[in-house]
Parts: structure tokens; sequence; C-alpha cells
């Protein structure tokens, strides 16, 4: 690495994003003994704070929040300044006294001042590498849809070449998502059955029990399609669809993953009712407590149709895939925090059963789950114990992470990536470009009113629509509180 002295200034310093996620993040690096010496933090921000306020702040906000503070004093050293400014010229101008070799710039801002930040940025020099690398760091959502993300980037790139811009989604971040690469292409086991020929349907899943969390402006204007499925959700459906990339290092596996979302057929406008649901949550109870509606939350128009419910279905037209559908679905507020991908594989012939009780199978699944746990799991059919030749579901289950074992959060390898300059898990232009395509008819029937929007008590599995976009009786939307097989 180099040691030139790297300063990563992190705009929007006192919002969510830094609070939360990317300070604890340099923490476990620094505790990690990951975040070199050399490396120095500025923050930036448009509230008045000294840096002594603010790390006292954050760090009562952790403790709160049950996060391990070991290492925060030394990692206090680490603080240059905390500058206070606008994006304006005047502010930013400031940020030249402390940024000479090398800078990481992390725009933890709304997305919709991400092209006047950089370009605020370029114009006052600081993209330029003669002293150091430049990089810039921007956050999901990348534009609103296909037009305006084309013109984020053609803003963006006026002055910031492609190998400066790191564009996060985190969760390529992950561990277990990452795990979905080795695991798949580390083991001969799965590939013969990973196609057509073997895999009756896939089920992608994020649901939530979380609502709103003080973004109600925000979450209003994305909604869920364009808040998970346009980015996390269809990573997770490139990776688990690609083809095996010819090395992981340069960009083969970023130029698999752009040619498996360029291969799925698109959804005709007039079809999408029946590719796509969307959905709004009512009034429910989670974990015991009511909750309110969406239209009853605080900044949320009474009059919104932003969907918090999203399930839509895709096809790759290829050799690999034809006709086997991918079901993706996401949604705030539902009965259990569940993420995984769901692969069932067909039925076997049922010859040799014909005469025995053993009359009906259950299919295999394979299954990544990254939540609540991290763990891979085969659903399997074996003999029950007794004289009768009756069937049992059995699940051979490999956690992960042993339980209470710490692990990197997504944020801290993806940001040690970023000072190491290492842009495989960061999304390229035409990654972020082809989701959009793959969406951009869905969005626009949603926004034309064409579809119905359909609701779900929160704490509930969803809408009982989402059944519609399933291809066959024989698929059904996975329970997101599976109950556990009983011998
Ligand atoms: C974010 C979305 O990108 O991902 C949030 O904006 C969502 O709405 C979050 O809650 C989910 O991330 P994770 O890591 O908790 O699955």
């Amino acid at each position: 690495m180099d040691t030139r002295e790297t300063c990563i200034v992190i705009f929007g310093a006192t919002g969510d994003l830094t609070r939360r996620l990317l300070l604890p993040a340099l923490l476990q690096l620094c505790r990690a003994h990951l975040l070199p010496e050399h490396v120095r933090i500025l923050l930036y921000a448009r509230r008045p704070y000294t840096l002594p306020q603010y790390l006292n702040e954050v760090e009562h906000e952790l403790r709160k929040a049950g996060k391990s503070l070991d290492g925060w004093e030394k990692f206090c050293q680490r603080f240059i300044a905390y500058v206070q400014g606008g994006l304006d010229e005047q502010g930013i101008c400031q940020l030249g006294e402390y940024v000479r070799g090398n800078a990481l710039f992390y725009l933890a801002l709304p997305p919709g001042v991400f092209a006047t930040a950089s370009q605020l940025l370029a114009h006052a020099g600081y993209h330029d590498e003669t002293h150091g690398f430049r990089r810039l760091i921007i956050e999901k959502p990348f534009g609103y849809d296909l037009e305006s993300a084309q013109a984020l980037d053609r803003q963006v790139r006026e002055h910031w070449h492609e190998e400066q811009i790191f564009r996060i989604d985190h969760y390529l971040g992950k561990e277990t998502v990452q795990n979905i690469l080795v695991f798949r292409f580390a083991n001969l086991l799965l590939e013969p059955l990973w196609n057509r020929n073997y895999v009756e349907h896939v089920q992608i899943t994020a649901a939530e029990t979380s609502g709103l969390e003080g973004r109600a402006s925000y979450y209003d204007q994305a909604g869920a399609l364009r808040d998970m499925i346009q980015n996390h959700l269809m990573q997770l459906f490139a990776l688990t669809a690609m083809e095996p990339p010819s090395s992981l290092v340069y960009d083969d596996l970023r130029t698999e993953k752009v040619k498996v979302l360029k291969s799925v057929r698109p959804i005709p406008r007039s079809a999408v009712n029946a590719f796509a649901v969307r959905a709004q949550y009512t009034a429910g109870e989670i974990n015991g407590e009511r909750v309110p509606g969406y239209l009853e939350e605080e900044g949320i128009p009474r009059n919104s149709t932003t969907e918090t419910y999203a399930a839509i279905k895709l096809y790759v037209d290829n050799w690999r895939w034809r006709g086997v559908p991918f079901y993706l679905r996401t949604g705030k507020r539902l009965a259990a925090d569940r993420s995984e991908i769901a692969i069932q594989f067909k039925v076997p012939p049922l010859h040799l059963f014909r005469e025995t009780p053993l009359d009906r199978l259950e299919p295999n699944w394979f299954i990544f789950e990254m939540k609540p746990a991290e763990a891979i799991y085969l659903v399997a059919q074996a003999k029950k114990l007794g004289l009768e030749l009756k069937p049992r579901t059995i699940v051979l289950r490999a956690p992960y992470r042993e339980a209470g074992q710490e692990g990197f959060d997504a944020y801290t390898t993806l940001l040690l990536d970023a000072l190491e300059g290492n842009r495989q898990h960061f999304l390229r232009f035409d990654e972020v470009e082809w989701a959009w395509r793959v969406l951009d008819p869905i969005l626009k029937a949603w926004q034309s009113g064409d579809s119905p929007l359909s609701t779900y008590p929160a704490g509930s599995e969803g809408p009982p629509e989402a059944v519609r976009i399933l291809d066959s009786e024989h698929h059904q939307w996975r329970p997101l509180r599976p109950a556990l097989p009983t011998t």
C-alpha cells in the first residue's frame, strides 16, 4: 500500500450513515490494526461542532446502541479536524489546508447532491492526482431511474475518471454475499446442477421488520423497488445467475455480472402486472407491538402511493437459465428479518417409489441465508425412522459464523478495499445502468398508476397478491419464519 499520508474526507459527517455505519466501520479497522498509521480522518458538515464535541456525541450514541468501543481513544487520534461548511466553493476550499497527498472523499450525502459535490470538489482541484490518489465514494441510490442515473454518471465523469469512482452497494461487502462466489466456484458439487435442467426456480428475499427509521422523506421518494431491488437484490441475482468469471482480478467479475443483467428478458410494459407486485403496509403488530401504517408515519403524505413491498419475476434468456423464473422480493414491516437466496431443485422421478407410501416428494432446496443467521442450508429428503418407507425433510445446515464470533461489517470491508484501490466489490456504471434498464418498464407502469397498489398489515408475510407472479402452483413464496422440519 501507498504510505503517503491518506486523508479520508467524510462529507455529511453529522448524518446517520456516518455516525451509525462509517465511523464504527473505521473504528473496527483501527482496532484490528488494519487502518494504516498514515490514514487520517477529516469530517465535513454544515452544522457547527468542535471536534471533541462531535466525537463525544458519537461515542455516546455508539455506547447507547451497544456497539463495541474498544480502542475508541486511539481511534480518536486519527481525526484531524471537523470542518464546518456547505456545498459551496468557499466551504470546500477550506479542505485545502488538510488534503495534500492521497485522499478519499466519501459522499455520505443525500443522492440529489452527488453531482454538485463531485463537481465542486473537481473545480477546487481535489480530483488532481499529481500528489497522490484521489478517490470518490458514492453511495447508492445512483439516480432515480435510467435517465437520471445516466445524467448523474455523465456529470460525475466530466471530471473524475472511472478508476477514481467507487460506487458502494454495501451488500457486496457482506461476508455471505462474497461467499456466494466462493461457494459456487470453489466447489465442483454445485456447478453441474446450477442450470435449467435441475433448478426449478430461485427466490431472493430481503424482508425487514423495521420501518422507515427516520428516513421518511428519502424513502417516500424511493420506495422498495429503488431502495432495495435495483441495487442489493439485483446484485444477489447477478451473483447467483452469472457464469464463472475467468478471474477475480481486473474487471472480469463485473463483466460477468453485466452479461447476465443484459440477458434478462425485457418485461413488456403491457405485462408488468404479471411480473411485478407492489404494496404498502397498513397498521399491524411487530414483535407484540402495535405499529402505524405507512400513511400514518410521520413525514409521509396521507395520499402517498409509494410501495413498501415489491416482488418481481425475471427470466434469463441464456443457455443456462432459459425458462427458470427468478423471484425477487423485499419489504418493510414484514413478519421477520430474513434475507436469503433460495434455490429450489426439480423433483426427481418417482418411479422407484411408485408402490410405496412415498408417492410425493418435497423438492430439495439450497439456501444461502444472510439473515437472521449467516449459514448455508441444504434441505433434503430422508427416510422417516420406523417400519414404513415414509419420507421426512432434513436440513443440513452449515453456520457460516459461530454464535458470538465477531465478523467484519460490510462497510469495514469496503472501506479497506477503497483505501487499497480494490474496485472488485464496487459497482461499475454499466451494472447500475443495466439494473435500471431491467426495472424501467415496472417503474414507468407504476408511475403512471397502471398497476394496483395492494396493502398488507405490518407484521405479516406481505400482500396475498404476491402469488400473482408465481409461474406454477408448485411455486410458493417461502415463509419468512419457516418452521423447522420435524422428524
Ligand atoms: C439500505 C436501504 O440500502 O439497506 C435500507 O436503504 C435497508 O432501507 C438496508 O434497511 C438493509 O441493509 P441490511 O444490511 O440491514 O440488510
